[in-house]
């Protein structure tokens, strides 16, 4: 049975950032010694074990589904359970039955957080999520463009209408430092990421420089310690844990 702080990152539209700031959020949260889940619910384009350059698929036991442990982070993703990229043509109630299954029938032990890559938009696995897990937290990515914010919003709004708290905004694809300077060039415009944390009650809780990924990896969307992005997403870790905790307090309270 899926537990711990279960944290879905949501966004109005694709191409975002939302795998990679799962994936980098998952993997931070580890690194500060939580047991971390990872679950890509993103049916159409599921991306999770290409980030993280996965190969192996999950094994069962009496019926129930062993994740995969990657980087310290145990895996489920949409991916493992098709074969090779062939489009696939989901309907509502198979869908509703996967989340189910990633929540009921994986053995994920002991969890502090599971962070939920979600499809882009409010559809069919946004709802079926907030009918099995209803305590989940969200948090939106957006970009900064103005625009861009109109989008997120949608999926904030809809946060709020099924009473799901949520931990914050980032705002990826910020800024962009060329290398050996310190000037700031924002190529994606600027604002979005306030907007809209401003609009949905919250705040933004990191800005995320643009980084090329790293040439010559098997995985060039993991930032390793060296890289700008790597410091962030620990900083974002913490806040995030942070934030889980005093939302948590503030609950017990009421
Ligand atoms: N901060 C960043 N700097 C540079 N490229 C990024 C950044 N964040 C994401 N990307 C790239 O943008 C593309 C879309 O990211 P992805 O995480 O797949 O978005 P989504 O899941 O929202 O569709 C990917 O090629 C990814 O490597
Ligand atoms: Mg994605």
């Amino acid at each position: 049975m899926l537990n711990g702080e279960i944290i879905a990152v949501t966004s109005g539209k694709g191409g975002v950032g939302k795998s990679t700031v799962s994936v980098n959020l998952a993997l931070s949260l580890a690194r500060l010694g939580k047991n971390v889940a990872l679950i890509d619910l993103d049916i159409y384009g599921f991306s999770v074990p290409k980030i993280l350059n996965l190969t192996s698929k999950p094994k069962t036991m009496n019926g129930k589904i062993i994740p995969v442990e990657s980087h310290g982070v145990k895996v489920m993703s949409m991916g493992f359970l098709v074969k090779g990229n062939d489009p696939i043509v989901w309907r509502g109630p198979m869908l509703g039955k996967i989340v189910e299954n990633f929540v009921k029938d994986v053995l994920w032990g002991e969890l502090d957080y599971a962070i939920l890559d979600l499809p882009p938009g409010t559809g069919d696995v946004a709802l079926d999520l907030h009918h099995f897990i209803p305590q989940s937290k969200e948090i939106i990515v957006t970009t900064p463009h103005p625009t861009a914010t109109h989008v997120a919003e949608r999926a904030g709004t809809m946060a709020l209408k099924t009473k799901h708290d949520i931990l914050g905004v980032i705002e990826n694809m910020s800024y962009f430092i060329p290398p050996a300077s310190e000037e700031k060039f924002f190529l994606f415009g600027k604002g979005g990421g306030d907007q809209l944390a401003t609009d949905l009650h919250t705040e933004v809780i990191a800005r995320l420089p643009i980084e090329p990924p790293r040439e010559g990896s098997a995985t060039p969307s993991v930032f390793e310690q060296g890289s700008e992005l790597y410091n962030h997403y620990m900083k974002l870790a913490e806040k995030v844990d942070q934030l889980s905790k005093q939302q948590n307090l503030a609950d017990a309270k009421l």
